[in-house]
């Protein structure tokens, strides 16, 4: 079961990224701000804004590098970020008002609320979760993002052949999320016959992957895909 949303935490996630859609949008013309915020029917649509051809999702992107680097190469990709935490959002928007990148939306708040108070069911092509913290001890387990929670959230809001990417250094959080995803059977393995990859099918690197890398860490990346088991990356 998906965690509901109570009202008051939806008008805090509106309220808190409220001044940073509304400013992205005045900013960028390619934007029509309509009365979409008016719709009080829930969720909002991001993928509804612009005209990019896909829409590409990054949960908890720290610094927002990985999401920086790639919004610079795939123009035509609207990435949309979510960050808990404030200091490295505010670096991200920092670094976005010195260019004129256009297709970055930084958001603020947990996940779980911004991914189901921002997107339309079927409306993500693309889920990146980076090196997410691996909360080992057991008491902190339920901290974990990679869980069947979720996963069932992410396979919601992909579209019909849509793919979520995740990685980790952690051996413990890649035995704990293969056995969540394993759940949500319409998630398929695109790796598979691997349960994973070694080397890393990005374009560009996350900071925390630079760090493990630096340190001679196994790194351990997973694709999954909305999408026919024959299918392979
Ligand atoms: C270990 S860091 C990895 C940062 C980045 N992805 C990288 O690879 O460099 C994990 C990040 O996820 C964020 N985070 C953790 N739980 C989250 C949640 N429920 N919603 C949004 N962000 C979250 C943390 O604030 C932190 O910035």
């Amino acid at each position: 079961m998906l965690k509901k949303l109570d009202l008051n935490t939806i008008a805090l996630a509106k309220e808190y990224n409220q001044k940073m859609v509304f400013s992205y949008l005045e900013t960028n013309p390619r934007f029509e701000i309509g009365d979409w915020w008016k719709e009080e029917e829930l969720p909002f649509d991001l993928s509804q804004f612009g005209e990019f051809k896909t829409i590409a999702v990054e949960v908890g992107f720290g610094f927002g590098e990985f999401l920086f680097s790639n919004a610079l190469i795939e123009k035509e990709t609207l990435f949309v970020g979510i960050e808990k935490y404030g200091e490295g959002l505010r670096k991200l928007i920092d670094r976005i008002k010195k260019t004129n990148i256009n297709n970055i939306i930084p958001l603020c708040g947990d996940a779980y609320v911004i991914m189901q108070v921002f997107f339309a069911d079927k409306s993500t092509d693309k889920i990146y979760v980076n090196f997410p913290d691996p909360w080992p001890k057991k008491r902190h387990q339920k901290r974990r993002i990679l869980t069947e929670e979720f996963f069932k959230l992410a396979e919601r809001k992909l579209k019909d052949n849509g793919i979520l990417y995740f990685a980790t250094d952690d051996p413990v959080l890649m035995e704990f999320s293969q056995s969540e995803i394993k759940k949500v059977p319409e998630l398929k393995n695109m790796c598979h016959p691997d349960k994973y990859l070694l080397n890393s099918p990005y374009r560009v690197r996350t900071r925390y992957e630079n760090k493990w890398i630096k340190e001679h860490k196994q790194l351990f990346y997973f694709v999954y895909g909305k999408i026919d088991a024959s299918h392979k990356i």
